[in-house]
Formats: structure tokens, sequence, C-alpha cells
């Protein structure tokens, strides 16, 4: 489903007055079935955003459409959002609450409408796409699982309800690099089937491998916008430097140091590998 945001701003209040402008005069689209990262220092309103996309906040000024309807509009229908929209925060593992991995994940299907085979044939198949045994995890306490098997629970509640667009607040920190890897492949499967993803992460390599689109905040504007690897390649260029970029870039910008300048294009580390190779076998600059 598709999202446009319109001149968007939001202020927090402080609690004596003052005002905290956390996203100012944001405008972007993102089409149907897109992956769009989100990066920014901290305290550049990643997280403002999603919870704006997700209708937990309202704008202090601008507007959003979902699938061409704005919804902060008078009569529009916020449980019709909840359906549509699905959303991962920061460290969902805490929020995890019933006596039973089963019930945890079923709990969002609760006003679905939904037959109660139908609920267990969702939350089977959502469990099963996060990686579970059903049969072995259906019954046991998710209180005894360990920290990454938590947050995969998390995860397979938001899917369970079969969101059109899927909203990831750091869903990889903390993962050691086989459930980032796990995790990153999953996404793109579900992206590929036709979910729009959009995903906040201070990790450029994840960033640069899984998304299709850009959008880079500095407090609170939108300083940049684009397909990924334009967007890593502008950020390179600019003159707070070491911000934005992969370490294949890095790297790339070390070896210009000691005279090995490889194309600007190199942002992955597959960009390294075949720039290094074209070097190699003379296609460089011999
Ligand atoms: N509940 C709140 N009340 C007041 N100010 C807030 C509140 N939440 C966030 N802010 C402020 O709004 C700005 C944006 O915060 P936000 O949480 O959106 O940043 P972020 O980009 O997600 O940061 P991080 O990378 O640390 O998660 C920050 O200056 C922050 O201090
Ligand atoms: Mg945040």
């Amino acid at each position: 489903m598709a999202i446009k945001i319109e001149n968007l701003s939001y202020s927090y209040l402080q609690p004596f007055g003052e005002k905290v402008e956390a996203l100012k005069n944001v405008s972007c689209s993102i089409a149907d079935g897109d992956f769009v990262g989100i990066m920014g220092h901290t305290g550049c309103g990643k997280t403002t955003l999603l919870q704006l996309l997700a209708g937990l906040r309202a704008p202090t000024s601008g507007q959003i459409y979902v699938n061409g309807e704005e919804i902060n509009a008078k009569g529009y229908d916020k449980s019709s959002l909840r359906q549509t929209v699905g959303v991962v925060f920061q460290n969902p593992e805490y929020q995890l609450f019933a006596t039973t991995v089963e019930k945890d994940v079923a709990f969002g299907l609760k006003h679905s409408g939904l037959s109660r085979q139908e609920v267990t044939a969702r939350v089977q198949w959502a469990l099963e796409t996060m990686g579970f045994d059903f049969a072995k995890i259906r019954s046991q306490s998710p209180l005894a699982l360990s920290g990454g098997e938590k947050r995969r629970v998390a995860i397979a509640g938001v899917l369970a309800r079969k969101p059109e667009i899927l909203l990831f607040d750091e869903p990889i920190a903390g993962l050691d690099p086989y459930g980032r890897e796990n995790f990153l492949r999953f996404v793109g499967e579900i992206n590929q089937a036709g979910t729009t993803v959009l995903m906040v992460s201070h990790n450029m390599e994840a960033l640069a491998e899984y998304t299709k689109h850009l959008l880079v905040l500095e407090q609170g504007r939108l300083i940049d916008s684009g397909p990924t690897r334009e967007v890593f390649v502008r950020l390179k260029q600019r003159k707070n430097g070491a911000f934005g970029q992969t370490k294949a870039q890095k790297i790339a910008t070390l070896l210009a140091e000691v005279k090995l300048p490889l194309s600007s294009g190199v942002v992955t580390y597959a960009d390294l590998l075949s720039a290094l190779k074209q070097e190699l076998t003379g296609g460089g600059r011999g």
C-alpha cells in the first residue's frame, strides 16, 4: 500500500511548556511494495515518524495518506489503519505478556472476526514464518524464551494480522549475526510477497543490502531520500564524512588514500569485490 507524507511536523510539549520539534516539514512518497530504510542520528525523529505513520500520534501539522486516504481526517476509520499497518517497536520482546506463546501471538486477532480454527492457522503460519516449530513452541511461556526468541514471537504477533504495511524500529539491534541475517532474509521475503516495509536501522550494511529506498533524517528534517545506492553515494560526498557510510564505502575511501581509487558507486561488499576484481583483471586503471 502506498504512503504519502506532506509537510509533516510534530512537536512534543515538555512539562514546562517548551516545545521539542521532533519532525519538521517532512514530505515524501512511498510506493506500494517498497522496502524503505530510515536512517539518522539518535534523536533525529525516526521513532516519532513511525508512531505518526501507525496513527499513534496525530501530527502538529501536515498530512499522512495511506492508500490515498488521510489518516487523521475527520471520519477516517482508525481501526482500518490498525489492520493495515503493523508496527514492531524497539525491543518488542518486553511487551509479551500472555501465559503461552500461542495466546500472545493470537492476541491481536481478537477482534478480527476470524473463526477459532482460522486464528490457530494464522498463529501457526506466523510462528512458522518466524522459524519456530509450532507444536513445540505453542504452549511454552514467553518468559522462558531467550531474548532473540522473544523478539521473534513478538514479530509473529504483528505478522499474524497480515498487515499490508510493516514498520520496524531497529529490529536487528542486539541480535547476533545469525539472527540478524535470518531476520533480514525473512523481511526481504515478505517484502517480495508484496508487503510494504519501512525499517529504521543504525546498521548501514543492513540498509545498503536490503532496502530499495532510503530516507535520511537530521534533527527532524528529511535531508535526503531516493534509491538506496544513490543516497549512500551522496552521503559519502557530504562534509560530515563518516555518517551514513557502509564499511565497504569506508574501505574504498582507505584504498583511495593509498592510491587505489575505486568506483564511487561502491556501497556493498559485493560492489567492493567486483570493483577489486575489475582492478586486478586490468579493467581498472591498468
Ligand atoms: N515523549 C517525548 N517527550 C518529549 N520529547 C520527546 C519524546 N519522545 C521523543 N522526544 C524527543 O523528540 C526527538 C526525536 O525523538 P525520537 O525518539 O523520534 O528519535 P529517534 O530518531 O527515534 O532516536 P533513537 O535513534 O535514539 O531511537 C528527540 O529530541 C527526543 O528527545
Ligand atoms: Mg528511536
